[in-house]
């Protein structure tokens, strides 16, 4: 089902009796969601228009790069949430914003691919998550190229265009497919930002390294990867992926297994069965991390 109006008129049948917390968000987080959503098929059609036409590039490190598409999905993003929710706290990937202590806090990331964006490789999103009261109760993740709209509200499931999201069934690593990142301090850290990588080759059956962590994640939610790591994420990076996984079925812990929090941090995320196993190889190459 292509994204056409990323907004539903009416909360799916039974989504109103839906609670988490025992208490009632799970109508309210659907409203919530909605807006997240169509914050980002606005973001996903910029990037659309503006792929492969050329764009100016900024650099904010050696490798690490801005684009003005990325500023221009920021603003759109920015304006679809506070037009609805100008007394919510915003953390942005492009623009730092003064906080008020909002018990409802967005992370946005405009443009997750940034370096495939600018060489015309085509995997890249934008994505959105809320946290309410310090837990993850919404995200949508976008890709514009295969119109694909990832998404979940806690408690209520992940979908795909609508449709229903479930992690693989792969018990072991040498059955799996895993996805994993590298940070942009990766030149002058090359030697300790390998070593998972290696390590992890040799027990997985194949290791992929696409480039979009919140894409990454939700290729994990769709069984289409059995997992995913990342040594440093930044918020935006991964708190709606990670929701979707959770909500298709998976896990999603820090790299000591411990529960992820708001902040920047390391991330494993799997179907839930191979999480143990993840987390265990990665320890074994660098206890002092894990
Ligand atoms: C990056 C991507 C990449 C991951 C990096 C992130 P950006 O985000 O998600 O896959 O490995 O750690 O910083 O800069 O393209 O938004
Ligand atoms: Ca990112
Ligand atoms: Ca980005």
């Amino acid at each position: 089902m292509p994204v056409s109006d990323p907004r539903p008129a009416e909360p799916p049948p039974g989504r109103a009796t839906i609670d988490a917390k025992g208490g009632s968000f799970g109508h309210v987080s659907w409203r919530y969601l909605a807006v997240a959503t169509e914050a980002v098929v606005r973001a996903g059609r910029i990037q659309r228009e503006r792929y492969a036409s050329g764009v100016a590039i900024e650099y904010k490190g050696e490798i690490d790069l801005v684009t003005e598409v990325d500023r221009a999905c920021e603003l759109a993003i920015l304006e679809t949430i506070r037009g609805r929710y100008p007394e919510h706290d915003i953390v942005t990937e492009e623009t730092d914003l003064a906080r008020s202590g909002s018990r409802f806090v967005w992370f946005i990331d405009p443009l997750d691919g940034t370096v495939n964006f600018a060489h015309s490789y085509p995997f890249f999103s934008a994505s959105v998550a809320l946290a309410m009261d310090g837990e993850i109760v919404a995200g949508a993740v976008f890709d514009p190229l295969r119109d694909e709209l990832f998404s979940a509200e806690r408690g209520a499931g992940a979908h795909l265009n609508g449709g229903p999201l479930r992690v693989s069934g792969a018990r072991r690593l040498i059955e799996s497919l895993l996805i994993t990142g590298f940070p942009y301090d990766t030149h002058q850290r090359l030697e300790e930002r390998l070593r998972f990588f290696n390590r992890v080759m040799g027990l997985a059956r194949a290791v992929r390294r696409d480039g979009s962590a919140a894409l990454d994640l939700c290729y994990v939610a769709a069984g289409r990867a059995d997992g995913f790591w990342e040594e440093i994420l930044k918020p935006w990076d991964m708190h709606a992926g990670r929701l979707i996984v959770e909500e298709a079925g998976g896990k999603a812990t820090r790299l000591d297994g411990t529960p992820l929090g708001l902040g920047p941090d390391g991330v494993v995320a799997t179907n839930g069965l191979i999480q143990d196993a993840l987390i265990e190889a990665l320890r074994e190459e660098k206890p002092a991390l894990v």
